[in-house]
């Protein structure tokens, strides 16, 4: 709005970075949250006549043209979603690229190629990182403007997201104005209860905000694959459930600074143990302590939190006043795994509390299983981004945009 109000943008070049970072299945985009959370800034350029130039990244193709990596099944996605015509150009600031800026029309739309097929994006040297937004930059003429609207990618300090910003007019898109509104209502007045639900297969990926959270949450639930390694922690035998070695010690330093701290952590009472992991193995609910009593053997991995733990779980979250969600609380994708990650979410839909749904997976979960995102305060686009703002990180960039 500022941009459109300050300056005029009809007729201007105007360079966008969207988080168009969708699931594939081929060349079908699984789940279009993103495309969908991405296309009101674009049509707001477009209504105001702006020559919008979209820029946004798709898997991790590691710095080479590689076809499956390609943009165009999410640039189609919008093409459908939109009012107005999308094009693709061939490449990111190549010929195709430039040709395709240069005669853009006023109120029209064009998606360059991935932009991770460049390696100078994500490059760790400045100078690399630089000369490609320079010329990514280039590609809006004599009075372009950069807008970040890329939530999802502000914790990455990448060329199209933090380098650009200071090369052309900045401003905040209001995707990224929206999520960071909803996180620091997070981080600095949660109506307590404050329950924070973190699942997904890694402790690794959440040590930080779970040292974050201490402090500050009332209760942490723990389910997912990651729960296993704080089961282990806790002296349980695991079966061939999900572990992660290294991290046992840290488990057992945050139940102990938990209890110090007045937070509890909460983990599973029982579990869903498969004899393997696929959508046809036997399974069984079995008690925490006794994973690896299953008729099939000891070495079951567990796919899934139980009924007694979802039900406990959900009794949290109904007498929460604020919910933060970030990871599933089993295989979802299986249905024979997926009514842990159901409970939670039936009961995080039914309350009053102020929720928030973090990380692309726990997003694509709630709708894969049928709930709409307006049973939920607030489905963020963001999963590492998100978790960085809540373990209290810089976003590289938003703060590009202050700066
Ligand atoms: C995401 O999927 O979380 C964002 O699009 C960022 O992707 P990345 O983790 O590959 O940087």
């Amino acid at each position: 709005d500022e941009l459109i109000a300050d300056n005029g943008v009809r007729g201007r070049h105007v360079l966008v970075r969207s988080d168009l970072n969708v699931p594939l299945d081929g060349a079908t985009v699984t789940d279009d949250g993103r495309v969908r959370a991405s296309l009101p800034v674009i049509t707001k350029l477009v209504e105001a006549g702006a020559k919008v130039i979209v820029m946004a990244h798709l898997g991790r193709p590691k710095g080479q043209v590689d076809a499956k990596y390609s943009i165009a099944p999410a640039a189609q996605r919008l093409n459908e979603l939109a009012d107005f015509d999308v094009m693709v150009a061939e490449d990111v600031v190549g010929e195709s690229a430039r040709k395709a800026a240069a005669e853009l029309a006023e109120g029209s739309v064009l998606v360059l190629e991935n932009v991770r097929f460049d390696a100078r994006e994500t490059s760790k040297v400045d100078a690399e990182r630089e000369e490609f937004a320079n010329e990514l930059a280039a590609l809006t003429g004599e009075n372009g403007a950069y807008v970040n609207d890329a939530f999802g990618a502000v914790h990455r300090k990448h060329a199209s997201v933090y380098d650009i910003a200071s090369l052309l007019p900045s401003y905040q898109g209001d995707l990224v104005a929206t999520e960071v509104k909803v996180l620091k209502t997070l981080t600095e007045a949660p109506k307590r209860p404050y329950v924070v639900v973190l699942g997904g297969s890694k402790v690794s990926d959440k040590l930080a905000v779970i040292d974050n959270l201490l402090g500050k949450a009332d209760q942490l639930l723990i389910g997912g694959g990651m729960a296993f390694t704080f089961l282990k922690a806790q002296g349980y035998a695991i079966g061939g459930s999900l572990l992660e070695e290294d991290q046992i010690a840290v488990c057992q330093e945050y139940l102990k600074r938990a209890e110090q701290l007045g937070c509890e952590i909460i983990v599973p009472v029982d579990v869903v143990v498969a004899e393997k992991f696929g959508a046809d193995a036997a399974h069984e609910i079995l008690p925490a302590d006794k994973i690896e009593e299953a008729s099939f053997g000891s070495t079951g991995l567990g796919l899934d939190i139980g009924p007694k733990s979802a039900e406990q779980f959900a009794s949290y979250i109904t007498s929460a006043n604020t919910v933060f969600w970030n990871g599933p609380m089993g295989v979802f994708e299986i249905p024979a795994f997926a009514e842990g990650t159901r409970t939670v979410a039936q009961a995080l839909a039914n309350s009053e509390a102020f929720s928030v749904v973090g990380g692309g997976d726990s997003a694509a979960a709630v709708r894969a299983l049928g709930f709409s995102e307006e049973d939920f305060g607030h489905i963020s686009t963001g999963g590492g981004a998100s978790l960085e703002y809540l373990e209290g990180k810089t976003l590289p960039g938003v703060a590009a945009l202050e700066g």
